[in-house]
């Protein structure tokens, strides 16, 4: 039987990687043996993929340039890691993945989301997540939590509007796929939230 696709998103700070690896080790529990949990995370994932992502991060480009760099680096990832673990009846667990680009490309720095579709189209065929978590916070939450964190990257560094039309554009498409979407309020604490995520993962 194909494993299932989770993947994590939500604005820098959110708290995305903070539940990665307690989700996986949730999963393991359930599955009990009879399947394996693969973590990953995008822009990278695989070792080209992470050769691409430091480009992303820390250097200038034109904005149609950044959209190809990252599904290149989604191609890969899909070819070389996601599709092979589904087929094999494992599971996978992607701290960001397409809607990111959707939120940050299209929402925060305007690439018009047609662009993005055909994008998407041509690199997934199909594939798309069997349940997106979406870390939902404002950008005062978010931006509290990171200061002081690490030294921000290139996109970390963006304004507030760039963030909070990345916020918006996240939930744009979390109600236009309300299926595969659920949303979690991360304002709350993390065992508050880990007690949602358990009860979504009960439904899976
Ligand atoms: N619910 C929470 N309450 C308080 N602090 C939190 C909560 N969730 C995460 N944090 C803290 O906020 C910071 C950012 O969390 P995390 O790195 O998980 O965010 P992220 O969504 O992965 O961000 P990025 O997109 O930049 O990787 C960390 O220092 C983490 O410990
Ligand atoms: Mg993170």
């Amino acid at each position: 039987m194909r494993g299932k696709f989770i993947t994590f998103e939500g604005i820098d700070g959110a708290g995305k990687s903070t539940h990665v690896e307690w989700v996986a080790d949730r999963l393991r529990a359930r599955l009990a043996g009879t399947a394996s949990v693969v973590t990953t995370r995008e822009p990278g994932g695989t070792p080209l993929g992470e050769d691409l992502r430091q480009l992303l991060l820390h250097r200038k480009m034109h904005l149609e340039t950044e959209a190809l760099l990252m599904f290149a680096a989604r191609r890969e990832h899909i070819a070389e890691v996601i599709e092979p673990a589904l087929t094999r009846g494992d599971w996978v667990v992607s701290d960001r993945f397409t809607d990111a680009t959707f939120a940050y490309q299209g929402g925060g720095r305007g690439l018009p989301r047609a662009r993005l579709e055909v994008l998407e189209a041509w690199v997934q065929d199909g594939l798309q997540p069997d349940l997106t978590l979406l870390f939902d916070v404002p950008l005062e939450t978010a931006s509290a939590r990171l200061a002081g964190a690490r030294e921000p990257d290139k996109f970390e560094a963006e304004s507030r509007t760039f963030f909070e039309r990345t916020r918006q554009e996240y939930l744009r498409r979390a109600a236009e796929s309300a299926q595969r979407f659920r949303v979690i309020d991360a304002t709350r604490s993390i065992p508050e939230i880990q007690v949602e995520l358990e009860k979504i993962l009960a439904t899976l």
